[in-house]
């Protein structure tokens, strides 16, 4: 072979993706590659009982019969969805989306031109951190947090997180916590730009109290940082006794450092439909977010069906309730098996998620061991949870379980699965470690 046929191939081999995207060559972690192999081999009660069951992919397949009903009567679409529209989002899509963040979150006007529609609330991050920060720029992150955030500040952005560890109970942070972070990144030169919140919280559970975001919010503002608020659990509060605080219903106005998403993903079941929300008030990043939906937009059909779904708000309303009251129910299936074989957890009033604590299952509390558990849950118990390392605990041996992505009886199998599997390993403790709770 030629010299010059040898350079050739060399070039081509090392030219194959820019720089930009070389931190994205990377495997999928584990947990991830199991999920997609349990997709491939789904539990049926008749046809497939020893098929996986799926608990790490945080979807919600509860209420989907009641949206596919609905959806058959939106889709007779008009010649006109087939052209382009604003790349923000049809203007009678903006007014619902407006119309049902004034109902439901903000519990006050909102107005429609502050309304950016993209390819789903991953999508809408990517754009925020794209439009306010800088490469390199920090992101404080507490943990334990949804493990998608990292490809969304890191992806494209090419910003960096920066984990913020809980000291409080049931894995809250506190503003001390936060302070800590700041301080510990002033030292090492590590530039902060922003906050990263997500209320409803996944994985924990939990909605911020006013008081929390009121607290949380003057903290930014004393730090100069841009808070971003993930709020796509926000009608999927399940508690009889919680109530949705929206940081749009904290603040009159979210100014120009407080930024608003939300997704159709989670809480009207639609994650395949790739359709998110961006509110700002910033005149900057709404001038700048005119031209990026561009790339990302959601599709004129879409628009079309979820404008109608929306308009109906008889339905809205319904639907809310009985999929808060399909997740609450479910919520408490998992609950008693749990209960039944003394695993605790966190207590969950919203969202899709159970946090809950292995470490009976464990000689001792380490990564390690809670890989090894995770590991038998997947090969013999055909059960697949999200380990708590990926979610960046502060404690191994958690583990999350997104309760709606498998009906009730899917769970009851489950868990008697987990049980059997789990006695037949013999754990004899040396770490008597208690649960902090
Ligand atoms: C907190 C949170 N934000 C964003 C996303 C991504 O949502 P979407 O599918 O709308 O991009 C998820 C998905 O699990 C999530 O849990």
């Amino acid at each position: 072979m030629s010299f010059g046929l040898i350079q050739l191939m060399e070039k081509s081999q090392v030219a194959q993706v820019s720089s930009r995207v070389q931190h994205l060559l990377q495997p999928f972690s584990p947990h991830l590659e199991a999920s997609f192999s349990a997709w491939k081999d789904p539990f049926d009660p008749i046809h497939n009982t020893n098929g996986y069951i799926n608990f790490a992919v945080a979807e919600n397949k509860l209420s989907v019969d009641l949206l596919l009903e609905k959806l058959k009567h939106c889709r007779d679409i008009p010649g006109s969805v087939l052209g382009y529209d604003d790349m923000r989002g049809s203007e009678p899509f903006r007014k619902q989306i407006a119309n049902l963040l004034e109902t439901y979150f903000f519990h006050r006007s909102v107005d429609a031109d502050g309304i950016f529609c993209c390819a789903g609330a991953g999508c809408a991050l990517d754009l925020l951190f794209n439009c306010l920060l800088e490469e390199g720029d920090g992101v404080l992150l507490p943990a334990p947090y949804y493990p998608g955030f990292i490809h969304d500040i890191e992806g494209r952005a090419r910003c960096k997180p920066v984990i913020v560890e809980p000291t409080g109970n049931h894995f809250r942070f506190q503003l001390a916590d936060l302070d800590k972070k700041l301080s510990e990144c002033h030292q090492s030169g590590q530039p902060v730009k922003a906050l990263l919140l997500c209320s409803p919280n996944n994985p924990l559970g939990f909605v911020f109290s006013r008081e929390e975001l009121e607290n949380i919010v003057s903290w930014t503002r004393q730090n100069g940082l841009q808070l971003i608020v993930d709020e796509i659990y926000g009608l999927s509060v399940f508690s009889k006794s919680s109530k949705m605080v929206s940081i749009g219903s904290v603040l009159e106005h979210l100014g120009n450092d407080v930024h608003f998403v939300w997704s159709f993903s989670k809480d009207f079941c639609m994650s395949g439909l790739r359709a998110g929300v961006i509110y700002s008030e910033n005149m900057e990043i709404r001038n700048a977010l005119r031209f990026l939906p561009y790339f990302c937009g959601v599709s004129g059909d879409t628009q079309f069906a979820l404008t109608k779904v929306l308009s109906d708000s008889e339905f809205v309303q319904s639907f809310i309730r009985e999929n808060t009251n399909r997740l609450y129910e479910t919520y408490r299936v998992h609950c008693d098996c749990l209960d039944k074989m003394g695993i605790p957890y966190v207590p969950s009033e919203a969202g899709f998620f159970i946090w809950m604590d292995c470490n009976k299952y464990m000689s001792s509390r380490t990564f390690e061991n809670e890989r090894a558990i995770w590991q038998s849950l997947f090969e013999k118990a055909k059960v697949v949870v999200t380990p708590g390392e990926v979610c960046q605990s502060t404690q191994p041996g958690w583990f999350r379980c997104c309760f709606s992505a498998a009906s009730p009886e899917a769970a009851k199998v489950a868990w008697n699965r987990v049980e059997q599997v789990m006695s037949s390993l013999s754990v004899s403790k040396n770490d008597p470690e208690s649960t902090r709770m």
